[in-house]
Protein backbone atom coordinates (compact mmCIF):
# COMPACT_ATOMS: atom_id res chain seq x y z
CA UNK A 1 0.00 0.00 0.00
CA UNK A 2 1.05 3.66 -1.00
CA UNK A 3 1.44 5.83 2.80
CA UNK A 4 1.97 8.92 1.82
CA UNK A 5 3.58 11.63 4.47
CA UNK A 6 0.59 14.08 4.90
CA UNK A 7 1.41 17.40 3.81
CA UNK A 8 -1.76 18.47 2.93
CA UNK A 9 -5.44 17.73 4.52
CA UNK A 10 -7.89 15.00 2.79
CA UNK A 11 -10.64 16.81 4.82
CA UNK A 12 -10.36 19.86 3.40
CA UNK A 13 -9.44 18.99 -0.41
CA UNK A 14 -10.75 15.33 -0.77
CA UNK A 15 -10.61 13.57 -4.10
CA UNK A 16 -14.43 13.00 -4.69
CA UNK A 17 -14.72 12.40 -8.67
CA UNK A 18 -11.79 11.19 -10.79
CA UNK A 19 -11.87 11.19 -14.69
CA UNK A 20 -10.79 8.59 -17.00
CA UNK A 21 -9.47 9.51 -20.54
CA UNK A 22 -9.70 7.05 -22.80
CA UNK A 23 -12.26 3.83 -22.55
CA UNK A 24 -9.46 0.85 -24.23
CA UNK A 25 -8.05 -1.67 -21.62
CA UNK A 26 -6.13 0.65 -19.21
CA UNK A 27 -8.81 3.15 -19.11
CA UNK A 28 -11.72 0.39 -18.46
CA UNK A 29 -9.30 -0.99 -15.66
CA UNK A 30 -8.37 2.12 -13.77
CA UNK A 31 -11.88 3.46 -14.20
CA UNK A 32 -13.03 0.04 -12.54
CA UNK A 33 -10.47 0.18 -9.38
CA UNK A 34 -11.37 4.08 -8.96
CA UNK A 35 -14.95 3.26 -8.67
CA UNK A 36 -14.88 -0.15 -6.87
CA UNK A 37 -12.09 0.22 -4.54
CA UNK A 38 -11.45 3.77 -3.99
CA UNK A 39 -15.25 4.21 -4.14
CA UNK A 40 -14.76 7.32 -6.11
CA UNK A 41 -16.89 8.66 -9.00
CA UNK A 42 -15.71 8.37 -12.29
CA UNK A 43 -16.40 10.02 -15.76
CA UNK A 44 -14.97 8.24 -18.51
CA UNK A 45 -14.66 9.93 -21.49
CA UNK A 46 -13.96 8.52 -24.58
CA UNK A 47 -14.42 10.26 -28.74
CA UNK A 48 -16.04 6.73 -29.54
CA UNK A 49 -19.32 6.30 -28.07
CA UNK A 50 -18.89 2.61 -28.94
CA UNK A 51 -16.05 2.01 -26.91
CA UNK A 52 -17.96 3.50 -24.13
CA UNK A 53 -20.52 1.24 -24.24
CA UNK A 54 -18.15 -2.11 -24.55
CA UNK A 55 -16.34 -0.42 -21.39
CA UNK A 56 -19.25 -0.99 -19.36
CA UNK A 57 -20.18 -4.08 -20.75
CA UNK A 58 -16.25 -5.37 -19.78
CA UNK A 59 -16.81 -3.75 -16.07
CA UNK A 60 -20.32 -5.23 -15.08
CA UNK A 61 -19.04 -8.46 -16.08
CA UNK A 62 -15.78 -8.52 -14.49
CA UNK A 63 -18.25 -7.34 -11.44
CA UNK A 64 -20.47 -10.23 -11.86
CA UNK A 65 -17.63 -12.48 -11.42
CA UNK A 66 -16.75 -10.85 -8.50
CA UNK A 67 -20.55 -11.18 -7.18
CA UNK A 68 -20.27 -14.88 -8.03
CA UNK A 69 -16.48 -15.23 -6.72
CA UNK A 70 -18.24 -13.90 -3.39
CA UNK A 71 -15.62 -10.76 -3.22
CA UNK A 72 -18.18 -8.25 -3.93
CA UNK A 73 -21.86 -8.18 -2.81
CA UNK A 74 -24.84 -7.71 -5.19
CA UNK A 75 -25.14 -4.00 -3.22
CA UNK A 76 -21.75 -2.97 -3.63
CA UNK A 77 -22.12 -3.93 -7.86
CA UNK A 78 -24.83 -2.00 -8.03
CA UNK A 79 -23.31 1.10 -5.98
CA UNK A 80 -20.21 1.21 -7.88
CA UNK A 81 -21.81 0.76 -11.15
CA UNK A 82 -24.14 3.66 -9.90
CA UNK A 83 -20.88 5.54 -9.66
CA UNK A 84 -20.17 6.11 -13.09
CA UNK A 85 -20.69 8.51 -16.27
CA UNK A 86 -19.87 7.95 -19.63
CA UNK A 87 -19.32 10.44 -21.93
CA UNK A 88 -17.97 11.20 -25.50
CA UNK A 89 -16.95 15.21 -24.18
CA UNK A 90 -14.24 16.39 -22.43
CA UNK A 91 -16.17 18.91 -20.86
CA UNK A 92 -18.02 16.98 -18.70
CA UNK A 93 -14.33 16.78 -16.74
CA UNK A 94 -15.25 19.89 -15.47
CA UNK A 95 -16.21 18.74 -12.22
CA UNK A 96 -13.30 16.44 -11.57
CA UNK A 97 -10.59 16.68 -8.97
CA UNK A 98 -8.25 14.37 -10.13
CA UNK A 99 -8.04 13.46 -14.03
CA UNK A 100 -5.68 10.29 -15.50
CA UNK A 101 -5.50 10.34 -19.25
CA UNK A 102 -5.16 6.61 -20.42
CA UNK A 103 -5.35 7.33 -24.61
CA UNK A 104 -3.26 6.09 -27.21
CA UNK A 105 0.48 6.34 -26.96
CA UNK A 106 1.27 9.23 -29.17
CA UNK A 107 3.17 12.37 -28.16
CA UNK A 108 0.90 15.11 -29.90
CA UNK A 109 -2.26 13.54 -28.73
CA UNK A 110 -1.35 13.75 -25.40
CA UNK A 111 -0.55 17.17 -25.72
CA UNK A 112 -3.58 18.29 -27.39
CA UNK A 113 -5.29 16.37 -24.39
CA UNK A 114 -3.53 18.43 -21.65
CA UNK A 115 -3.97 21.47 -22.96
CA UNK A 116 -7.53 21.07 -23.66
CA UNK A 117 -8.89 18.99 -19.66
CA UNK A 118 -6.24 22.17 -18.17
CA UNK A 119 -8.36 24.94 -19.93
CA UNK A 120 -11.66 22.88 -18.64
CA UNK A 121 -10.70 21.51 -15.06
CA UNK A 122 -11.11 23.70 -12.31
CA UNK A 123 -7.89 25.00 -10.54
CA UNK A 124 -6.08 22.40 -8.28
CA UNK A 125 -7.17 19.59 -10.61
CA UNK A 126 -4.24 16.64 -10.78
CA UNK A 127 -3.69 16.03 -14.27
CA UNK A 128 -2.04 11.93 -14.11
CA UNK A 129 -1.17 10.47 -17.56
CA UNK A 130 -0.49 6.26 -17.94
CA UNK A 131 1.95 6.87 -20.20
CA UNK A 132 4.67 3.93 -20.63
CA UNK A 133 7.04 6.27 -21.69
CA UNK A 134 6.54 10.34 -22.72
CA UNK A 135 8.08 12.64 -20.72
CA UNK A 136 5.48 14.30 -17.79
CA UNK A 137 7.89 17.34 -17.98
CA UNK A 138 6.81 18.14 -21.53
CA UNK A 139 3.13 17.26 -20.95
CA UNK A 140 3.38 19.52 -17.72
CA UNK A 141 4.76 22.26 -19.67
CA UNK A 142 1.71 22.68 -21.59
CA UNK A 143 -0.71 22.88 -19.14
CA UNK A 144 -1.53 26.07 -16.56
CA UNK A 145 -0.60 24.30 -13.61
CA UNK A 146 2.45 22.24 -14.38
CA UNK A 147 2.74 21.57 -10.06
CA UNK A 148 -0.40 18.97 -10.94
CA UNK A 149 0.67 17.17 -13.61
CA UNK A 150 2.17 13.44 -12.84
CA UNK A 151 2.65 9.97 -14.35
CA UNK A 152 0.93 7.45 -13.11
CA UNK A 153 1.68 4.18 -14.67
CA UNK A 154 -0.86 1.16 -14.57
CA UNK A 155 0.26 -2.32 -15.64
CA UNK A 156 -2.05 -4.22 -17.72
CA UNK A 157 -4.42 -5.94 -16.90
CA UNK A 158 -4.93 -3.08 -13.91
CA UNK A 159 -7.82 -4.67 -12.08
CA UNK A 160 -5.12 -7.67 -11.57
CA UNK A 161 -2.05 -6.09 -11.25
CA UNK A 162 -0.58 -4.27 -7.90
CA UNK A 163 1.64 -2.00 -9.21
CA UNK A 164 1.82 1.82 -10.24
CA UNK A 165 4.19 3.13 -11.05
CA UNK A 166 4.24 7.26 -9.92
CA UNK A 167 6.40 9.34 -11.33
CA UNK A 168 7.13 13.15 -10.91
CA UNK A 169 8.20 15.99 -13.65
CA UNK A 170 10.57 18.51 -13.10
CA UNK A 171 7.99 21.12 -11.93
CA UNK A 172 5.62 18.30 -10.07
CA UNK A 173 4.91 19.37 -6.21
CA UNK A 174 5.01 17.53 -3.51
CA UNK A 175 1.47 18.08 -2.45
CA UNK A 176 0.17 16.21 -5.84
CA UNK A 177 2.57 13.56 -5.59
CA UNK A 178 1.49 12.68 -1.74
CA UNK A 179 -2.74 12.83 -3.36
CA UNK A 180 -1.91 10.93 -6.28
CA UNK A 181 0.34 7.73 -3.85
CA UNK A 182 -3.11 8.60 -1.33
CA UNK A 183 -5.82 7.55 -4.15
CA UNK A 184 -3.44 4.73 -5.74
CA UNK A 185 -3.66 3.24 -1.94
CA UNK A 186 -7.23 3.76 -2.06
CA UNK A 187 -7.41 2.11 -5.51
CA UNK A 188 -5.54 -1.23 -3.56
CA UNK A 189 -2.12 -0.07 -5.85
CA UNK A 190 1.16 -0.56 -4.37
CA UNK A 191 3.18 2.47 -5.97
CA UNK A 192 6.76 3.01 -6.42
CA UNK A 193 8.70 5.97 -7.61
CA UNK A 194 10.82 7.11 -11.00
CA UNK A 195 12.37 9.90 -12.22
CA UNK A 196 11.19 11.31 -15.15
CA UNK A 197 13.76 9.03 -17.05
CA UNK A 198 12.75 7.21 -20.69
CA UNK A 199 10.76 3.94 -20.20
CA UNK A 200 10.55 4.75 -15.97
CA UNK A 201 11.32 1.57 -14.05
CA UNK A 202 9.21 -0.95 -15.58
CA UNK A 203 9.25 -0.57 -19.19
CA UNK A 204 13.25 0.59 -18.79
CA UNK A 205 13.98 -2.88 -17.85
CA UNK A 206 11.48 -4.95 -19.08
CA UNK A 207 11.42 -3.92 -22.79
CA UNK A 208 14.86 -4.62 -23.47
CA UNK A 209 14.28 -7.92 -21.97
CA UNK A 210 11.57 -9.26 -24.29
CA UNK A 211 13.48 -7.48 -27.28
CA UNK A 212 16.31 -9.84 -26.54
CA UNK A 213 13.64 -12.50 -26.35
CA UNK A 214 12.92 -11.38 -29.97
CA UNK A 215 16.66 -11.13 -30.77
CA UNK A 216 17.15 -14.63 -29.58
CA UNK A 217 14.37 -16.37 -31.77
CA UNK A 218 15.62 -13.96 -34.74
CA UNK A 219 18.71 -15.23 -34.35
CA UNK A 220 17.38 -18.62 -34.45
CA UNK A 221 19.11 -19.82 -30.71
CA UNK A 222 15.71 -21.31 -29.47
CA UNK A 223 11.99 -21.97 -31.06
CA UNK A 224 9.41 -19.34 -29.52
CA UNK A 225 7.89 -22.10 -27.67
CA UNK A 226 11.59 -22.82 -25.77
CA UNK A 227 12.66 -19.42 -25.21
CA UNK A 228 8.69 -18.71 -23.45
CA UNK A 229 9.43 -21.84 -21.38
CA UNK A 230 12.66 -21.10 -20.30
CA UNK A 231 11.57 -18.13 -18.78
CA UNK A 232 8.50 -19.14 -17.45
CA UNK A 233 9.49 -22.26 -15.55
CA UNK A 234 13.24 -21.14 -14.80
CA UNK A 235 12.45 -17.64 -13.98
CA UNK A 236 8.19 -18.24 -12.68
CA UNK A 237 7.43 -15.66 -14.22
CA UNK A 238 3.42 -16.12 -15.03
CA UNK A 239 4.28 -15.24 -18.89
CA UNK A 240 7.06 -16.19 -21.35
CA UNK A 241 8.43 -13.21 -22.82
CA UNK A 242 6.93 -13.45 -26.25
CA UNK A 243 3.20 -14.79 -24.77
CA UNK A 244 3.88 -11.42 -23.05
CA UNK A 245 4.99 -9.39 -25.75
CA UNK A 246 1.81 -10.52 -28.09
CA UNK A 247 -0.41 -9.57 -24.77
CA UNK A 248 1.32 -5.56 -24.24
CA UNK A 249 0.96 -5.54 -28.50
CA UNK A 250 4.30 -5.47 -30.48
CA UNK A 251 3.26 -2.25 -32.06
CA UNK A 252 3.66 -0.84 -28.28
CA UNK A 253 6.72 -2.77 -27.21
CA UNK A 254 8.00 -1.45 -30.52
CA UNK A 255 7.27 2.34 -29.77
CA UNK A 256 8.76 1.85 -26.06
CA UNK A 257 12.06 0.69 -27.80
CA UNK A 258 12.30 3.17 -29.97
CA UNK A 259 11.65 5.92 -27.26
CA UNK A 260 14.64 3.90 -25.13
CA UNK A 261 16.71 3.96 -28.44
CA UNK A 262 16.07 7.72 -29.60
CA UNK A 263 16.60 9.11 -25.83
CA UNK A 264 19.55 7.15 -24.66
CA UNK A 265 21.37 7.32 -28.00
CA UNK A 266 22.69 3.69 -27.43
CA UNK A 267 22.77 0.72 -29.55
CA UNK A 268 22.11 -1.67 -26.56
CA UNK A 269 18.11 -0.72 -26.91
CA UNK A 270 18.15 -1.11 -31.09
CA UNK A 271 14.58 -2.90 -31.40
CA UNK A 272 15.00 -6.27 -32.74
CA UNK A 273 14.63 -6.12 -36.90
CA UNK A 274 12.22 -9.12 -36.44
CA UNK A 275 10.14 -7.02 -33.73
CA UNK A 276 9.96 -4.21 -36.59
CA UNK A 277 9.14 -6.71 -39.63
CA UNK A 278 6.29 -8.12 -37.52
CA UNK A 279 4.92 -4.83 -36.93
CA UNK A 280 4.88 -3.58 -39.94
CA UNK A 281 2.89 -7.11 -41.26
CA UNK A 282 0.58 -5.74 -38.96
CA UNK A 283 1.35 -8.99 -36.54
CA UNK A 284 0.36 -6.96 -33.63
CA UNK A 285 -0.43 -9.84 -31.03
CA UNK A 286 -3.08 -11.33 -29.34
CA UNK A 287 -5.38 -8.03 -30.28
CA UNK A 288 -4.76 -8.36 -34.36
CA UNK A 289 -5.20 -11.94 -34.38
CA UNK A 290 -1.57 -12.75 -34.96
CA UNK A 291 1.74 -12.28 -33.12
CA UNK A 292 4.43 -14.76 -32.13
CA UNK A 293 1.14 -17.10 -31.33
CA UNK A 294 -1.94 -17.03 -33.36
CA UNK A 295 -5.21 -16.12 -31.80
CA UNK A 296 -8.55 -17.83 -32.87
N1 LIG B 1 -9.25 -7.71 -16.27
C1 LIG B 1 -9.59 -8.23 -15.07
N2 LIG B 1 -9.21 -9.43 -14.65
C2 LIG B 1 -8.49 -10.18 -15.50
C3 LIG B 1 -8.10 -9.75 -16.75
C4 LIG B 1 -8.52 -8.44 -17.14
N3 LIG B 1 -8.20 -7.91 -18.32
N4 LIG B 1 -7.38 -10.71 -17.36
C5 LIG B 1 -7.29 -11.75 -16.48
N5 LIG B 1 -7.97 -11.41 -15.36
C6 LIG B 1 -8.16 -12.24 -14.18
C7 LIG B 1 -8.97 -13.46 -14.53
O1 LIG B 1 -10.34 -13.16 -14.56
C8 LIG B 1 -8.60 -14.40 -13.40
O2 LIG B 1 -9.31 -14.07 -12.23
P1 LIG B 1 -9.83 -15.23 -11.26
O3 LIG B 1 -8.60 -15.96 -10.78
O4 LIG B 1 -10.54 -14.46 -10.19
O5 LIG B 1 -10.74 -16.07 -12.10
C9 LIG B 1 -7.13 -14.04 -13.14
O6 LIG B 1 -6.92 -12.73 -13.71
C10 LIG B 1 -6.20 -15.02 -13.80
O7 LIG B 1 -6.53 -15.07 -15.17
P2 LIG B 1 -6.51 -16.41 -16.06
O8 LIG B 1 -6.81 -17.58 -15.17
O9 LIG B 1 -7.38 -16.18 -17.25
O10 LIG B 1 -5.06 -16.51 -16.67
P3 LIG B 1 -3.65 -16.40 -15.97
O11 LIG B 1 -3.60 -17.14 -14.67
O12 LIG B 1 -2.67 -16.70 -17.02
O13 LIG B 1 -3.51 -14.85 -15.61
C11 LIG B 1 -2.63 -12.76 -16.21
C12 LIG B 1 -3.62 -13.86 -16.58
C13 LIG B 1 -3.10 -12.07 -14.92
C14 LIG B 1 -2.67 -11.75 -17.35
C15 LIG B 1 -1.21 -13.38 -16.00
O14 LIG B 1 -0.88 -14.18 -17.08
C16 LIG B 1 -0.13 -12.34 -15.82
O15 LIG B 1 0.03 -11.79 -14.73
N6 LIG B 1 0.62 -12.08 -16.91
C17 LIG B 1 1.69 -11.07 -16.87
C18 LIG B 1 1.08 -9.71 -16.99
C19 LIG B 1 2.11 -8.65 -17.02
O16 LIG B 1 3.31 -8.86 -16.97
N7 LIG B 1 1.60 -7.39 -17.12
C20 LIG B 1 2.46 -6.25 -17.27
C21 LIG B 1 2.56 -5.95 -18.72
S1 LIG B 1 3.60 -4.57 -18.96
C22 LIG B 1 2.61 -3.24 -18.75
O17 LIG B 1 1.44 -3.29 -18.54
C23 LIG B 1 3.31 -1.93 -18.82
C24 LIG B 1 3.46 -1.33 -20.14
O18 LIG B 1 3.58 -0.12 -20.19
C25 LIG B 1 3.62 -2.09 -21.37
Amino acid sequence: RCLPPRHYSTTNNPIQTVGVIGAGQMGNGIALVAAMNAKKNVVLVDSNQKSLDNAMKFIDKLLVKYVSKQTLTQDDKETTLSRFKTTTKLDDLAASDFVIEAATENTALKQTIFKNVSDITKQGTILATNTSSISITLLGSIVKEPQNVIGMHFMNPVPVMKLVEVIRGLATSNETYERTIDLAGQMNKTCTLSKDSPGFIANRILMPYINEAIQTLHEGIATKEDIDTTMKLGTNVPMGPLTLADFIGLDTCLAIMKVLYNEFADSKYRPSPLLVKMVEAGWLGKKSGRGFYQYE
